[in-house]
């Protein structure tokens, strides 16, 4: 992340954020209402969502797995729903692409909050960032040394300011998946990866020697939009806040 989108993709995006709310989802739509727009990611923060759209009586009626659609209609003419990669959730948000969306905290942090208003943990999809080293690699005595120690990790912001705040000195190597596999290859000492039941370390020999944070999904909503939708937006807002297992 961090790279800035082109000024004349920026300017395209954001005309869509302030253009006509008054856009129809389909030939039934309803011309008076604005459209809103949920960026949601494939897979779990899909299926961990679907619930709190059901209570809010929005049901989806494509499924991802099997179409190849990215636009989603759903029951209601006021939302659709746009799949984008984890990661790019923000960036959808952020610029209008879409009005709101579902990302894990880890993802927010990378990105940034700019343009974003961040009003409720959803608690869904909820795991931990934690540091894992090789099962026979002794990272109290590396660290105590002073060493410098290689640092393979997705998430360079939240890591960088883990160890920074431990006055631990790490050369951070940014990967963009399959974590685990650096230590056992020798290209880093350690990583900073997202962790649930613990099977994926276990499975490659790996242990969890720190917690670096709890990780849940929240949602964001772009700023400009809760001004433009507020009505549709804030019943959205309320909906789902009714629905968040606390
Ligand atoms: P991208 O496609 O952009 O690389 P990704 O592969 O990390 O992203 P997902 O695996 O769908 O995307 O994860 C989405 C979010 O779910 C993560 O940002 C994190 O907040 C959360 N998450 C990731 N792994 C787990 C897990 N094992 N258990 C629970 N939640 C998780
Ligand atoms: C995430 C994470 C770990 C795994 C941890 O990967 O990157 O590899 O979950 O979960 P566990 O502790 O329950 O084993 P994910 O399943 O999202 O696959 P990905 O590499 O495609 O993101």
């Amino acid at each position: 992340m961090g790279g800035r989108p082109d000024a004349a993709v920026v300017g395209t995006l954001i005309n869509f954020a302030r253009g006509p709310v008054r856009r129809a989802a389909s030939p039934n739509a309803c011309e008076c209402q604005p459209m809103i727009t949920l960026a949601l990611s494939k897979g779990r923060i899909f299926e961990e969502t679907l619930p709190l759209l059901k209570a809010a009586g929005i049901e989806v009626l494509d499924n991802p797995e099997t179409s190849r659609k990215l636009i989603l209609a759903t029951n209601s003419p006021e939302v659709q729903v746009v799949l984008v990669r984890a990661s790019d959730v923000p960036t959808y948000v952020q610029y209008g692409g879409a009005d709101l969306g579902v990302a894990g905290r880890d993802v927010l942090i990378e990105h940034g909050l700019d343009g974003m208003y961040q009003p409720l943990d959803l608690n869904i999809a909820r795991c931990r960032m934690s540091v894992a080293v090789r099962d026979d690699f002794d990272y109290a005595a590396a660290i105590k040394q002073g060493s410098r120690i290689r640092v393979a990790t997705k998430y360079t912001q939240i890591a960088r300011q883990h160890f920074s705040d431990k006055g631990v000195h790490v050369d951070l190597i940014k990967l963009y998946g399959s974590m685990e596999l650096a230590p056992l290859t020798g290209l880093a000492d350690a990583i900073v990866d997202l962790v649930s039941t613990g099977n994926t370390l276990k499975a490659n020999h790996l242990v969890e020697v720190e917690k670096v944070m709890e990780i849940s999904s929240r949602l964001v909503v772009n700023q400009a939009a809760l001004k433009l939708k507020r009505e549709p937006l804030r019943r959205m807002i309320d909906a789902f806040a009714s629905a968040t297992p606390k």
